[in-house]
């Protein structure tokens, strides 16, 4: 498995102080989608920016779905486990630091998976209108990984004791995990784009 293998952007870093972003698309995004989100919660930060691999009805995810908001798990586990070789292709080639995770929709899942799955392959991760992505995950060690989980009130996918979930999977595997629940649906909202950029630049205030 190669790099190659998923079509994306990359855009080095002009500000060397910020985390790289692993940038991840939601259902019928592409590799662009979420430059322009990247951007505004992290200027200058380098970002990689891969196109989900499955196609559903011709719209690009980053693993197959038997039905709205149920998710194909071994599929999850294969397309996770692709997901992290690229992502340690892409650092070799690109010489960046494990990246922080922006998924939203569908990317958001996959970023909850490979934390479960793979846990060293992210620094952290912004989670928007994510859910549990596996029913019965491995033990993961997140200790002292920081996720930012932003929900919607009314989101008609993501019912709030799935989110609510995910925010206890992931903190008792020792993530430090903020979880907040905004009035939006399953779309963003310029509460996301703020929170998120407030949200990072304490993680790399920390991390100085
Ligand atoms: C998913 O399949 O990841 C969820 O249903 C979210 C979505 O893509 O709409």
């Amino acid at each position: 498995m190669t790099e190659s293998t998923f079509i994306h952007r990359f855009e080095p870093a002009t500000n060397t102080g910020s985390h790289p972003l692993l940038l991840l698309h939601g259902t019928g995004g592409d590799e662009n989608d979420l430059l322009g989100l990247g951007k505004m919660i992290s200027p200058g930060a380098a970002l990689l920016s891969p196109r989900g691999r499955v196609l559903e009805h011709g719209m690009p995810r980053f693993f197959r779905r038997l039905a709205e908001g149920v998710l194909d798990e071994e599929d999850v586990r294969k397309r996770a486990a692709e997901l992290g070789d690229f992502v340690t292709d892409a650092r070799q080639r690109y010489g960046i630091a494990a990246p922080v995770a922006v998924g939203f929709s569908n990317g958001a899942n996959i970023a909850a998976a490979l934390l479960l799955l793979k846990p060293d392959a992210l620094a952290g991760a912004i989670l928007l209108r994510a859910m549990v992505p596996l029913s019965d995950p491995p033990k993961a060690n997140l200790a002292g990984k920081p996720i930012l989980l932003l929900s919607g009130q009314g989101d008609p996918i993501v019912p709030a004791s799935n989110s609510a979930h995910l925010a206890a999977l992931l903190s008792q595997a020792g993530a430090s995990v903020t979880h907040k629940v905004l009035p939006a649906g399953h779309q963003l909202s310029q509460a996301d784009v703020t929170l998120a950029r407030n949200w990072i630049g304490n993680v790399a205030a920390e991390a100085a």
